[in-house]
């Protein structure tokens, strides 16, 4: 655990702005984005489609560069810390290569940092019986689901236990019985390897479940405009009995209301 050993944290952003130049003229996608994420928490973003998540995590992952603003990974810049292998990614598309086997795709960032081929297939094996794909370690990408593939994404992200997870929606293609079992696994996972996420998602429930802290994000140009503690607190793992507790459905309540623009309280939402 020496690796997460760290004072500095995970993510420091501030005052992050992004513009993209377009056909059509500029789009504001980011404006004013200050955001800390301490190492070991889990922080979820949420907010309506086409307000800068992904432009976020791209920033975040070296993917781009922000137009304003500064961006820190562990004290470092981006492009260090992609260097030193301080995060793994897994994105709303798979991303995996057609011509390797599911096991194989998994190993990938193993095998480019030379992982003695034995040690390798051990931790890929642990790794595909984690994420319920034993079965399919010899499969190609093109015979699997979307949501199986996606798992394999997420396997692959973990391979090389990063103190920094970044998450944009991977769960998203996902069943809603395999879905909630994924989030209780990515629980147990971060809790045991003391990583920080930083996780994207449009389903209000899972953020609440997963989180130690939910961003509320407003429409384009994206600016945070709610931050909520779920106080459930960074390295408890997660059961399926919180889903039925009322902190739970509280917490719920809130950040529904902070994406609707609505005051706590308010009884306007009632029924949705
Ligand atoms: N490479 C690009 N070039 C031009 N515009 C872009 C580019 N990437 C993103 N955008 C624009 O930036 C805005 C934010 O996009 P982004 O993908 O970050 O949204 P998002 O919050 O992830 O949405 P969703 O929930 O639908 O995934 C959108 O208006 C999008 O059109
Ligand atoms: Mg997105």
């Amino acid at each position: 655990m020496s690796k997460h050993e760290t004072t500095a944290p995970a993510v420091r952003a501030t005052g992050i702005g992004k513009t993209f130049d377009t056909k059509a003229g500029p789009v504001q996608a980011l404006t004013d984005v200050d955001l800390e994420v301490a190492a070991g928490e889990f922080v979820s973003l949420i907010g309506p489609s086409g307000c800068g998540k992904s432009t976020l995590m791209r920033l975040v992952a070296d993917l781009d560069g922000p137009t304003t603003g500064r961006l820190e990974v562990f004290g470092k810049s981006p492009a260090q810390a992609r260097q030193d292998q301080d995060y793994g990614i897994a994105f709303q598309q798979a991303g995996l290569l057609p011509w390797r086997t599911v096991a194989d795709n998994i190993g990938l960032p193993l095998e480019l940092h030379r992982m003695d081929r034995s040690a390798r297939a051990a931790r890929v094996a642990e790794l595909a019986e984690l994420v319920g794909l034993t079965d399919f370690a010899g499969s190609y990408p093109d015979q699997l689901s979307g949501g199986m593939q996606q798992r394999v994404a997420i396997a692959r992200s973990l391979a090389e236990q990063p103190r920094l997870l970044l998450m944009d929606e991977p769960f998203g293609a996902l069943d809603e019985m395999t879905r909630e079992r994924m989030q209780t696994e990515l629980s147990r996972i971060v809790a045991e390897t003391g990583a920080a996420v930083v996780f994207v998602t449009h389903s209000i429930p899972e953020a609440v479940f997963l989180s130690d802290r939910v961003v509320v994000m407003s429409p384009r140009p994206g600016r945070i405009t709610t931050l909520i503690s779920t106080g459930i607190g960074p390295g408890v793992v997660r059961d399926e009995q919180l889903r039925e507790t009322t902190g739970f459905f509280e917490k719920v309540t809130e950040v529904r209301e902070a994406l609707h623009g609505a005051p706590v309280g308010s009884s306007a939402r009632e029924g949705r």
